[in-house]
């Protein structure tokens, strides 16, 4: 499959999506929008694809932003719908069943930031910056960031960095929740891969529930500790359970196969 805006590349199980504008610094404009759908569709079919990484060309910027050039025509109406558009398909990133990490390196601001919160986890290079700065077009985040940056940083924070258009470095995301490492630039998609090969040795039907279960939390529509007990007696039904508990009682490794 070749893309306009991203490039792809299938390696070891693990799915490397690159956002691929960087001289706009990687912004998201509605060609990527609808390359990153078909990405989506791509790792839900293809049973190679094992987990994914995303991140952005260049080594400036993972991703700066939607692409403010495509506002200024907006109407009130095209705007909504370009803000639920956006959230759905962040929506399909949050709720894949294979781990989606982002790895960035540099601006992830805007509509980046929203990409990599929707993402599972966020690793992060050292030059990464984070950041909501739409109070300074005059607009607010439109793919989820009001709500992901609250649920990822809690409120306080999340409150004063939407509402001052500021940004924080690495060390400080790091410091907030936001990554779960950083690393110097050099070694980011390295350490992306490492800590997906571990996952990707583990039962797959289990990382989908985990994924499933873990995002109910913040779905106020379903009871999570309710999903979690079906997704625990579901995994019972899986030869992958009856290998995973066999093996350990062996004293041998579980060999996996997704079923
Ligand atoms: N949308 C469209 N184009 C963007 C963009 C965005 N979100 N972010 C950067 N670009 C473009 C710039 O217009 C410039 O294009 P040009 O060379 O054709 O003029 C190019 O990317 C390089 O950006 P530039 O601003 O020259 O780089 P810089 O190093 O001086 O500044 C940033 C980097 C990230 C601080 C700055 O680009 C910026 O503030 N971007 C917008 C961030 C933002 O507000 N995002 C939220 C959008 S809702």
């Amino acid at each position: 499959m070749t893309f306009n805006t991203l490039t792809t590349s299938l390696s070891d199980g693990i799915f490397i999506v690159t956002i691929n504008r960087p001289d706009k610094l990687n912004a998201l404009n509605m060609a990527v929008f609808a390359e990153l759908n078909l990405v989506l569709d791509e790792i839900t079919s293809n049973a190679a694809i094992q987990s994914v990484i995303i991140t952005g060309a260049g080594s400036k910027a993972f991703v700066a932003g939607a692409d403010i050039s495509e506002f200024s025509t907006f109407s009130k109406e095209a705007a909504m719908q370009l803000s639920a558009a956006g959230q759905a398909t962040f929506f399909r990133i949050e709720n894949c069943t294979k781990p989606i990490v982002a790895a960035v390196n540099g601006f992830a601001l805007g509509g980046g930031c929203e990409l990599a919160m929707s993402c599972h986890f966020r690793i992060a290079a050292d030059n990464a910056k984070f950041g909501q700065p739409e109070v300074n077009l005059g607009l607010i985040p439109g793919y989820g960031g009001t709500q992901r940056l609250v649920q990822l940083i809690g409120k306080g924070r999340a409150m004063e960095l939407l509402m001052s258009a500021g940004m924080i470095d690495a060390n400080t995301a790091l410091q907030y929740g936001l990554v779960n490492y950083t690393v110097p630039a050099a070694e980011l998609m390295d350490k992306a891969k490492a800590v997906l090969t571990i996952i990707n040795s583990k039962a797959p039907l289990a990382i989908a529930a985990c994924i499933r279960s873990a995002n109910a939390v913040f779905n106020e529509n379903v009871d999570g500790y309710a999903v979690e007990v079906a997704a625990f007696g579901d995994s019972f039904d899986t030869a992958d359970m009856k290998e995973g508990t066999t093996a350990f009682l062996e004293k041998r490794k579980a060999i996996f196969t997704g079923k």
